[in-house]
């Protein structure tokens, strides 16, 4: 018999990923490890309900969506993570701590091209009956645009945890810098150095050791952002952008990510890499969505029938070593943090997994887009997606991008 291994969704909004998903996992079969024992991967949505601190899980891995805005079953994921090891992605623990301002810390200590960053004090009082004694005390005064003269402008003004680009503003002048500080309220605010015209805004989704680096386009509506482009970044500043979004991710113990980095003149610019719940929408995914599935799935399969462990804390000694070491410059310590990832995905292992245990998975999402269960979770996603005027259009620009995705992977297959 089989072992059989429960992967949990833990969802909010989202249903055309959640079926993707579904449907891939539903046709893996039986799996062969490489020491012959046998595996089959099944899935369940987890529903909220109250549970006892005792209750032991039936899951062997969950992959949150909604933790970050949801803090029953956020606390559920904590229990299940420390009582009966839960292999999450992501861990509430590290995100939940670790966020986007942390996120800016550590890539500036591990020598990263982070744009200039201030963080100012609230504008608003703080909901605590310490706060005016406190401030009165201890508040120094500050000359808010002598702080932006400094950075220059254009500049964002965006909150430390970030996320949707909810509170972001890029800021011309005096005028804009007053009034939007004034609106910041209750929000704690970083001021940032903008990185104006950059030439490639490279987007990258890492789940597990595999990462996508795409170009996008912000100012283009959302099914556009994405550009089917390949070759956009000199083979160097490929890697290098591989790295730094493996390396935000093994160092925070972070699973699924998405790592933004704007890329001028050759310096690579990370700017936001703390996303708990990475966009993966088939209709902003679109051709690089079924990447976006099958890495999925081939991550949590590899972590359930491994038995791999999950760690709750970050370590950041290693890394700081490398970090701190004056013999290195940076490509020196670029290859160090990649060799540290490399280790914590266990990535060549991984890798062998994926051409053994795994070997079928290619075949089987390829077979999967071209079929009617794909097309009819495309159809009722951009249904529920865009008024009923636009459907036809959005057929035809998502069906031609995924059409263009299984030439590609035809013709791939041809030439090998
Ligand atoms: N330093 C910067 N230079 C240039 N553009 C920036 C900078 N910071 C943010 N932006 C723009 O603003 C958008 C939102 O900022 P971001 O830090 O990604 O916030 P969020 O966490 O809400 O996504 C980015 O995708 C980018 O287009
Ligand atoms: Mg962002």
């Amino acid at each position: 018999m089989p072992q059989n291994h429960l992967i949990g969704l833990l969802l909010g909004a989202e249903e055309d990923w959640p079926t993707a998903f579904e449907a891939i996992a539903r046709r893996l079969g039986v799996l062969t490890a490489s020491d012959g024992s046998t595996h089959e991967v099944s899935t369940e949505r987890v529903t909220i309900e109250p549970f006892n601190l005792r209750d032991v899980p039936r899951h062997d891995l969950v992959i949150d969506r909604l933790a970050y805005w949801y803090y029953h079953p956020r606390e559920w994921l904590k229990k299940v993570a420390l009582m009966d090891d839960v292999y999450l992605l992501n861990s509430p623990f590290t995100f939940q701590s670790m966020e986007k301002h942390s996120a800016y810390c550590a890539l500036l200590r591990l020598g990263m091209h982070v744009p200039e960053t201030v963080l100012v004090p609230y504008k608003n009082p703080v909901d605590n009956a310490r706060w005016a004694y406190t401030s009165a005390k201890y508040n120094r005064g500050f000359d808010l645009e002598a702080l932006a003269n400094e950075l220059g402008y254009p500049l964002f003004m965006k909150p430390f945890d970030g996320g949707g680009w909810r509170g972001v503003s890029r800021i011309r002048d005096a005028g804009e810098l007053n009034s939007a500080y004034d609106d910041s309220g209750e929000m704690l605010m970083h001021l940032q150095e903008s990185i104006d015209g950059y030439d490639v805004f490279a987007r990258a989704l890492t789940i597990g050791p595999e990462t996508m680096v795409m170009k996008f386009q912000p100012d283009e509506p959302m099914h556009n952002r994405y550009a089917v482009a390949h070759g956009f970044l000199s083979p160097e500043t490929g890697a290098e952008a591989v790295t730094i979004s493996q390396t935000v991710n093994a160092f925070f113990r972070w699973e699924f990510n998405s790592c933004e980095m704007l890329v001028k003149d050759g310096v690579v610019h990370p700017i936001d890499y703390a996303n708990a719940c990475p966009d993966v929408a088939v209709t902003s995914l679109h051709y690089y969505f079924p990447w976006a599935m099958a890495a999925l799935l081939r991550w949590s399969t590899f972590c359930v029938v491994t038995g791999r462990r999950a760690r709750t804390q970050v370590d950041t000694d290693p890394w700081f070593a490398v970090a701190d070491d004056p013999e290195l410059d940076y490509a020196a310590r670029l290859g160090a943090y990649q060799a540290l990832a490399d280790d914590h995905f266990d990535t060549d292992r991984y890798r062998e997994f994926c051409d053994t245990t795994l070997r079928h998975v290619d075949e089987m999402v390829y077979d999967w887009v071209g079929s009617d269960e794909f097309r009819s979770m495309l159809r009722s996603t951009i249904q529920q997606t865009y008024p009923p005027h636009e459907w036809e259009r959005f057929e035809a620009h998502f069906g031609g991008l995924v059409g263009l995705w299984l030439s590609d992977q035809a013709a791939a297959r041809a030439s090998s």
